[in-house]
């Protein structure tokens, strides 16, 4: 294993065209800032790379939308990211964007670089064009149903339902997201990245000597490598972005998932413009990407194919990729408004940063999909921060002011339980340390917190409150325990709660400590003066969670409406289609609840024909007895379907109202039993 002198740690470059959330934080920036706060810690080299990704397709969209420029909303959203990393103490050592002039020349470069070396291919094909627009359909300007999993709404690029990725010509019935129309095909020139060429040392370099990649990402890997790579069009006919630097490229960009990644590099230039290489180039240079479960293939495979082809780069020695996070038991959406947003949250719960840090790195979603609540936010603020980890540095620092005016009293001879408690805590380090070095942030920051759990239980089992009366020694000695358990805190915590370590250093005087330093007895000499504390944490109150949830369930019910309202009418039938169906209106004869199931009621209808049975899923808009004698409609010609063992024969109508009531179909008047709708 190469020992390696530094390491450069990069962080997806966010798109610019909205805010940042929640699942940016916890799937990629907050990991990234504890292992190189971590890092720093221990007295590495080591630089942290960031940036806004501006161009691409998205982008130009919203910005048609708007009736603005490209520029004006990567200007808008750069700046609002920028500020929210800053606000929750993701320490960048440059966060710039693929806007710039450097990036714009690194890229240019990097792709001529290539080109001369002939590492392209130069191929034309038939892509979809807009006749109306005059302009070729790349990615999400392409629209359609998914050849998988028949969503209606897949991408050119990708679809969102079933996670596959897609080329356009793959869509089913394509449309132009910019004019509805469907597009022809017509002929244009790209060059694409072979790489069906590179898979054997890809193969070979991933699956052999990268066994120890996170299981999610090499299971990701194997499975597009065991598929067979293909040649990837680096190039796409947009008029937002970096043109193509060779001649006959009017009109034509690079993609945006070939400039992003080079990114990286241009803003680590524009950080050290003459020392940048050593950070990707030096086989001493450790480098590792930070990333979300959907950029896993372009980190593992298409970038380093891309750094392989220059030929004098470093590739990735891990790319420790996270799972996405859902809230409140769905997927997060920018489109939809499902999300926390980081500036709404700070306005929300100013200086509270480290509270959603915290919650965030406990609920990582490390290897699977995981989920955040705004009750378990609020309980694991409540019983970890505030009554473990507050409440134990509040008691030990009280304490100490109350007995001995703030200063750090020697201690005395040991007793087995003081002892044991110590021995306890001496693991912490190594356990963390362990930890943090395969990526497993979540049980690192677990452990911290066991660290305030033996403080906690050893101040509750030696209660010195009650020795302080005959035994001031006693009180000394637990006293000093705890005041060293309360400093080890501030280094064990600087990686996850950075405000909260500052703000305990502050407590303790003690205004740095480094990582080594974590395990020992001695941090605070005896007769060390320490501070006046205030509250690590606060309780937080049912109604401030309460506000959170009625926000989230107020944006369900705008989006509930709006589905409503702008659901697409579903693809013509012919008349012979329409005729298939029977309708008849029927009369409720008896109605009743279905047992053992909340949604279903049974009714017999009065259909004209003798009677029928039929079960219906709408027990929770009714009480049964408000339905015996009105008229329904329903499908008399559908085929019966047992529903918890009664057999019914037909379908009743109902449609749903603004509150998502469903409310059965009548007929305005009364009419015979029996009789047809047409
Ligand atoms: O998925 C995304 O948000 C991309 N903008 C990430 C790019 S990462 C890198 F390549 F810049
Ligand atoms: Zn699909």
């Amino acid at each position: 294993m190469t020992n390696f002198k530094r390491t450069t740690v990069t962080s997806a470059l966010p798109y610019a065209n909205g805010p940042v959330h929640i699942g940016h934080l916890a799937g990629v920036y907050i990991p990234a800032d504890i292992y190189v706060r971590y890092l720093r810690l221990k007295g590495e080299e080591v630089l942290f790379i960031g940036g806004s990704d501006e161009h691409g397709v998205p982008i130009t969209i919203k910005a048609k939308k708007e009736g603005v420029t490209p520029q004006d909303i990567v200007d808008r959203y750069h700046g609002i990211i920028k500020k929210s990393f800053e606000e929750f103490g993701i320490t960048f050592d440059i966060y710039s964007r693929t806007t710039s002039k450097t990036h714009h020349q690194v890229a240019s470069d990097f792709f001529k670089k290539l080109y001369d070396k002939g590492e392209f291919i130069e191929q034309s094909s038939e892509q979809y064009y807009d006749e109306e627009a005059k302009q070729f359909l790349a990615d999400r300007y392409i629209t359609g149903t998914c050849p998988h999993c028949k969503n209606e709404h897949a991408y050119g690029d990708q679809c969102e339902a079933c996670g596959t990725s897609l080329s356009p010509l793959d869509l089913i019935q394509p449309k132009s997201a910019i004019s509805g129309n469907t597009p022809v095909l017509k002929e244009t020139k790209h060059w694409y990245l072979p790489l069906d060429k590179h898979e054997a040392w890809l193969r070979k370099w991933i699956l052999e000597e990268h066994k120890e990649w996170k299981p999610n990402v090499y299971g990701q890997c194997k499975s597009w490598l065991d598929m067979g790579l293909q040649p990837r069009a680096v190039s796409r006919d947009l008029d937002w972005g970096i043109s193509v630097p060779v001649a006959g490229a009017e009109g034509k960009v690079l993609y945006v998932w070939f400039d992003a990644p080079i990114g990286y590099i241009s803003n680590t230039k524009e950080l050290l413009p003459d020392s940048w290489e050593k950070w990707w180039k030096d086989p001493e240079t450790r480098l590792l990407h930070f990333i979300g479960k959907d950029n896993i293939v372009f980190h593992c495979i298409v970038f380093p194919a891309m750094l392989k082809a220059e030929g004098s780069y470093i590739l990735p020695e891990n790319v420790p990729a996270n799972e996405f996070l859902n809230l409140e038991g769905d997927k997060i959406s920018t489109s939809r408004n499902w999300a926390v947003w980081l500036h709404e949250y700070l306005h929300d719960f100013p200086g509270k940063q480290d509270i959603l840090r915290y919650v965030l790195t406990a609920n990582a979603p490390e290897t699977k999909d995981n989920d955040f609540t705004w009750k378990d936010f609020q309980a694991r603020n409540n019983n970890e921060l505030v009554a473990v980890f507050g409440n134990f540095v509040n008691r030990t620092l009280v304490l100490t002011q109350k007995y001995f005016e703030g200063k750090v009293p020697a201690r005395g001879e040991l007793n087995d339980y003081d002892n044991q408690t110590l021995s306890e805590f001496a693991d912490v380090k190594r356990e963390v340390e362990k930890l943090l070095d395969i990526f497993r942030f979540r049980d690192a920051q677990k452990e911290a917190m066991n660290l305030a759990r033996i403080g906690n239980k050893y101040l509750a089992d030696t209660e010195p409150w009650k020795l302080a009366k005959t035994d001031m020694q006693r009180v000394a000695t637990i006293m000093n325990i705890s005041l060293q358990i309360t400093a080890n805190l501030a280094i064990a915590f600087e990686p996850f709660l950075p405000f909260s370590a500052a703000k305990l250093r502050g407590f303790i005087n003690r205004p740095n400590f480094n990582w080594s330093e974590l395990g020992s007895i001695d941090l605070l000499p005896a007769g060390h003066q320490t501070n006046t504390p205030e509250l690590l944490f606060e309780k937080i109150e049912d109604d401030v969670i309460e506000a959170q949830v009625q926000k989230l369930l107020a944006t369900k019910k705008a989006n509930d409406m709006e589905n409503q309202s702008t659901n697409p009418i579903r693809e013509n039938i012919v008349f012979d289609d329409f005729t298939k169906l029977d309708i008849r209106v029927g009369t409720v004869l008896t109605c009743e609840k279905v047992p053992k199931a909340d949604k279903l009621l049974v009714f017999k209808i009065d259909d004209g024909l003798g009677g029928r049975t039929i079960v219906s899923g709408i027990a929770q808009h009714y009480k049964p007895e408000d339905l015996i004698g009105k008229q329904v409609c329903f499908i008399a010609n559908l085929a019966p379907r047992m529903l918890k063992g009664i057999a019914s024969q037909g379908m009743i109508l109902s449609a749903e109202d603004a509150d998502g009531r469903l409310v059965v179909v009548s007929p305005s008047s009364q009419v015979k039993a029996g009789s047809e709708v047409k």
